[in-house]
This record gives structure tokens, sequence and C-alpha cells, in this order.
């Protein structure tokens, strides 16, 4: 079995994720750990007993190292991920894959050239649930999808963006809740109706007025490729992180995750089919448990030289619909998405 070496790039609120979810991978080594803040990171190298740099491009120069794992604010994802695929890794990348859809190009362009592969991190499309929806939708026993709802609110304090103050800048963060908390529900919505073709939405900023430059709240409505039509609302000013909930109304029934457990609810029975709610310890509970599935997945396709499901591609997806509702909502105009 060939081992692998990993870095992981930026040590603040997810990376332990991914810490966790390595240790199980009996050929991989968390061989360093990178971060600008040598107060924060060197005292975590030093638990992990890895090496430790402040510059990534340093760590890049590490032959031995195979997998770069990129955990730091989004303004710094295309760079890094450019670097990374220049320097002959493979790259894991937290979302978004870049800051705005006019960064995809260049990184479609690196992941051409490269002899490495890039996996973006949706975590959430490998929760049970999830999975379950697909395979329901798949199996054809509700008939035509008529319609998607979802509705996601969560909290998210002044302390939240002034503890790492890249979140609720427009240069570095990219907008505010749509780009950084609500783009897996835009994700999920769009994967599980075979994309969008158009939306119109708005974005408001209210309780976190005086905190993020970007939007805290968000509605859209969305046109499936499918015929079905979304309608899609967020908010990042509730009091606590509620569990995402999210309504499949279809001919013969609907299927509805609430409260993370799935319901498949037709006249005759109201019966659950899955639940996220088992704790696996490796994730807060609101942003789904599945990191360590996804980031499994990827070694797993390394040591396949096969391909990772969340490629470029995926990854555009729910990035370029994050954009088209911050344009739509400056020119109050509907918006066709190309497929
Ligand atoms: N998949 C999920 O559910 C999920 C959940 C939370 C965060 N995220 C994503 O993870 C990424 C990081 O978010 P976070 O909340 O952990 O941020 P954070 O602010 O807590 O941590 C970012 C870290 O990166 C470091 N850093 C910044 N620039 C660097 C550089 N040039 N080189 C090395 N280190 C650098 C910072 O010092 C900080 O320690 C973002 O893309 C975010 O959207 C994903």
């Amino acid at each position: 079995m060939t081992i692998i070496n990993t870095a992981i790039i930026g040590a603040g609120a997810i990376h332990g994720c991914h810490v966790n979810a390595l240790r199980p991978l009996p050929n991989v080594t968390l061989r360093a750990l990178v971060d600008t803040d040598i107060a924060k990171g060197q005292p975590l190298a030093n638990e992990y007993q890895c090496h430790f740099y402040q510059d990534y491009r340093e760590m890049l120069q590490d032959k031995a190292i195979n997998v770069v794992h990129i955990c730091t604010p989004h303004f710094e994802h295309k760079n890094m991920i450019l670097a990374a695929l220049a320097a002959g890794k493979h790259v894991f990348c937290e979302k978004p894959v870049g800051l705005n859809a006019s960064e995809i190009a260049d990184i479609c362009h690196a992941v051409e050239q490269a002899s490495g592969i890039l996996g973006v991190c949706y975590q959430n499309r490998l929760n049970p649930t999830s999975l379950r929806i697909r395979q329901e939708l798949a199996g054809g026993g509700l008939g035509k999808m008529l319609s998607i709802r979802a509705v996601l609110t969560w909290s998210r304090s002044g302390a939240y963006y002034t503890h790492s103050p890249w979140r609720g800048r427009l240069a570095t963060e990219g907008g505010s809740l749509l780009i950084n908390q609500a783009i897996h529900t835009l994700d999920l919505m769009q994967w599980f109706a075979g994309g969008v073709t158009r939306l119109k939405g708005v974005v408001e900023s209210g309780e976190l007025a005086d905190v993020t430059e970007g939007e805290d709240s968000a509605m859209a409505t969305l046109h499936f490729a499918n015929g079905a039509r979304g309608l899609f609302y967020a908010s990042n000013c509730h009091t606590t992180d509620a569990p995402l909930l999210l309504e499949i109304h279809c001919e013969h029934g609907t299927l509805r995750l609430n409260d993370n457990r799935l319901w498949r609810i037709t006249p005759d029975a109201h019966r659950e089919l899955a639940s996220d709610a088992a704790p696996d310890g490796t994730s807060k509970r609101y942003w789904g448990q599945s990191h360590q599935q996804a980031i499994r997945q990827f070694y797993q396709a390394i040591d396949e030289r096969g391909d990772y499901a969340i490629d470029i591609v995926e990854a555009s997806r729910s990035l370029r619909l994050v954009e088209a509702i911050y344009r739509s909502s400056q020119t109050r105009q509907w918006l066709t998405i190309p497929h």
C-alpha cells in the first residue's frame, strides 16, 4: 500500500474535521500544517507531530507531499489550487472552489494541465439522507418532481466575523451567507433536480448589516432543468443553527428532510427513510456529518487513479448560482443559467 503524505493549509475552524477524517485512513500521514498565524499553527503542528510552515509555497517544495487540503479564506483558494496543482500535488479544497465564477476558467485550465486531481468539499451530498433522496428520485416511484422548497436558518454572531476578519468582507469572502453557508443548500437543490435553468433572487442585510459587507438573508425562485420549481430562503439571523428543512413535492408524494431525518409521505404512508443524526464526532451537526466520507472517497480516487465525483465542473454549479442570485438581486431580473 503506497503511503500518502498530506499537508493542510489553514488551521482554523474547519481544519479539525479534515484532521479527524484523515486519522482512520491507514496509508495517509499528516506531514505538514500551514498557517500564516504561527501562534495558532505551531502548537497544533506540535500536537499532530508534523512539520509547520507559515508560507504554503515553501511547503509545496516538499516533494514527499502528495496531497494538499485547502482550508483557508475564499480569496486564497484559486491561487493555492493553481500553485499546488503546478507543484504536482492532488488538491482537496473546501467550498467554494473560488471567490466568484470568473475564477473557474483559470482553475479549469490548471486542472486540464495537472497530473494531480482536484476535489471540492461538498460533504452534504454524502449525508445518508441526501443519498437516499437521490435513490428515491431515481427509483421513480413518486412520479414527476414538481417543486423543492428549502429553508436554512442559522445563527452567526458579530464575534464570528470579528474572530476571522476575512469573513464578512466582499474582497475576501466574496459575499456572506450565500457563498459561505447556504451554498451547500443550493448545491443540494440543483443536484436533486439535475441543474437550474433560470432564477430570480434577492439578498438583504438586516440584523448583521453593521457586521458584514455581504448579505445576511436571501431568497430565490429557481427553475430546474427537469421542469420543477425551487423556493429557497436562507438567513444567518436566527438565534440557533436549525437543521435544514428541505421538501421535495412530487406527483405521488413528498420527501421531507426535517430535523436531520428524511420522511417519505404518500396518501397511504408516512415512513422514515434515513437519518443524519448519528454523530461521528468529526463535525458540527448542522454542517453535516460527512467530511469523513468525502475525504475517504477522495483518497480512494487517488489510490485507484480514478475520478472524484465533485470535481471543478460539479463544484462550479453552486458557485454560479450564488453569483447569479447576487446579480439578479441588483438587476431585479430573471437570469438564465448556462447548463
Ligand atoms: N464544508 C463545510 O461545511 C465548511 C464549514 C466551515 C468552513 N468551511 C470552509 O473552510 C474554509 C475555512 O473556513 P474557516 O471557518 O475554517 O476559517 P478560519 O478563519 O477559522 O480559518 C482560516 C485559517 O486560514 C489561515 N490562513 C489565512 N490565509 C492563509 C495563508 N495564506 N496561508 C496559510 N494559512 C492562512 C488563517 O490564519 C486561519 O487560521 C472556507 O473556505 C470555509 O467556507 C467549510
